[in-house]
């Protein structure tokens, strides 16, 4: 649906140019929900503005449903953009409109008569959740119901993407999710692929099939949301993952460790760190431990969650016993698909 290659986006500055986009290949396919994550400044809007060519990209080549935008010419440009709907982090509504006129503006702009308006936005209040409040003026809304209007704007002209750019900074936890539910829902409904920008994880987290991590300009790591959640690669990648699934044991594991170590009694002891996602649980695979391979296990810590009704998790535990055999367990579990860290306690 959005393909992106070679973007390399140059502002002028007055300390000279400004790269703010280093050459980015990007995919999106139909229909999916797809995450760009990055620290500010990292380069999100930007990369959001060359998607509709709202930034023309210095270099490269932006196709979207088939056709490199850089190459139209302003009429039909303007055509393909009503394929993009947008919605920004603060709203960008006309006060002196009431909700209803706000979520019309795009289809007066597009000529369209009175009654196909009523019979388009009164459909799309309903889905958003705002048919009581068609009168009201912005001043007299919340936050969250701003943004509905934002989206059923966005909405009106039918597009096949929606970018959202940090749609739901601006808003407290619980509207943000009411917000990114409603997006996941027109997503589902409307089979409109959404790009959607954020520098939190926990938005990533709630609606994204597949995440991009974006840093100075450029994407340093891609990939289903679990698999990133799982296996981060990057050190951005993992201290932006930190705030959901802390990538550090507490120094008190640590401890408790250096005190199991300093009572072994012959073989050895190591203190292992297994993540796994999906259908794998830890039951299982801790009780092989013991039986198959005579291992003496203590639970230090641990964290369970889910993504979209897929588990996954981190389990640090104390394995001792026999070193032959510990080194057997550890290449079969990784052989299965857990992830294995043996992490040392020195310093
Ligand atoms: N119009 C502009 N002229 C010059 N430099 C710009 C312009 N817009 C953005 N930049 C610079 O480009 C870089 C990327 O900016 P961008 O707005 O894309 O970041 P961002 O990831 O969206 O950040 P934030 O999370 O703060 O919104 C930054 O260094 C910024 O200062
Ligand atoms: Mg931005």
């Amino acid at each position: 649906m959005i393909d992106l290659r070679g973007i390399t986006q140059i502002y002028p500055g007055p300390q000279g140019p400004v790269e703010a986009l280093r050459g980015i290949d990007l995919h999106i396919t139909p229909g999916e929900v797809f995450g760009i994550i990055g620290r500010s400044g990292a380069g999100k809007s930007s990369l959001v503005r060359v998607i509709n060519l709202l930034n023309r990209p210095t270099r490269g080549e932006v196709f979207v449903a088939g056709r490199d935008l850089t190459l139209l010419n302003d009429a039909d440009l303007r055509a393909a953009r009503r394929d993009i709907g947008m919605v920004f982090q603060h709203f960008n509504l006309l006060s002196s409109r009431t909700v209803f006129d706000n979520a019309a503006l795009p289809l007066e702009l597009a000529g369209m008569d009175k009654a196909a308006i009523r019979g388009r936005v009164n459909p799309l209040l309903e889905l958003v959740g705002l048919s009581a409040l068609a009168d009201r003026y912005p001043a007299q809304i919340s936050g969250g119901q701003k943004q509905r209007v934002g989206i059923a704007r966005a909405l009106a002209s039918r597009p096949k993407v929606l970018l959202s750019d940090e749609a739901t900074s601006a808003l407290d936890p619980e509207t943000t999710r009411s917000i990114l539910a409603l997006l996941r829902q027109v997503n589902k409904e409307l089979g409109l692929t959404v790009v959607l920008i954020t520098h939190q994880m926990q938005v990533i987290k709630q609606v994204a099939d597949r995440v991009a991590v974006i840093d100075a300009g450029r994407i340093v790591e891609q990939g289903p949301v679990i698999d990133v959640f799982t296996r981060p690669q990057q050190p951005i990648t993992k201290s932006l993952i930190d705030e959901i699934v802390p990538q550090e044991l507490p120094a008190s594991v640590l401890d408790h460790v250096r005190h199991l170590s300093g009572q072994l009694q012959g073989g050895v002891g190591q203190l292992l760190r297994l993540s796994y996602s999906g259908e794998r649980a830890y039951q299982p695979i801790l009780s092989r431990l013991i039986r198959e391979h005579g291992l003496d296990l203590s639970i230090l810590h641990g964290q369970i969650d889910e993504i979209q009704d897929q588990t996954f998790g981190s389990l640090a535990v104390y394995a001792s016993g026999d070193g032959a055999r510990l080194q057997n367990a550890i290449a079969q579990l990784r052989g299965e698909g857990v992830v294995v860290e043996e992490v040392t306690t020195e310093g």
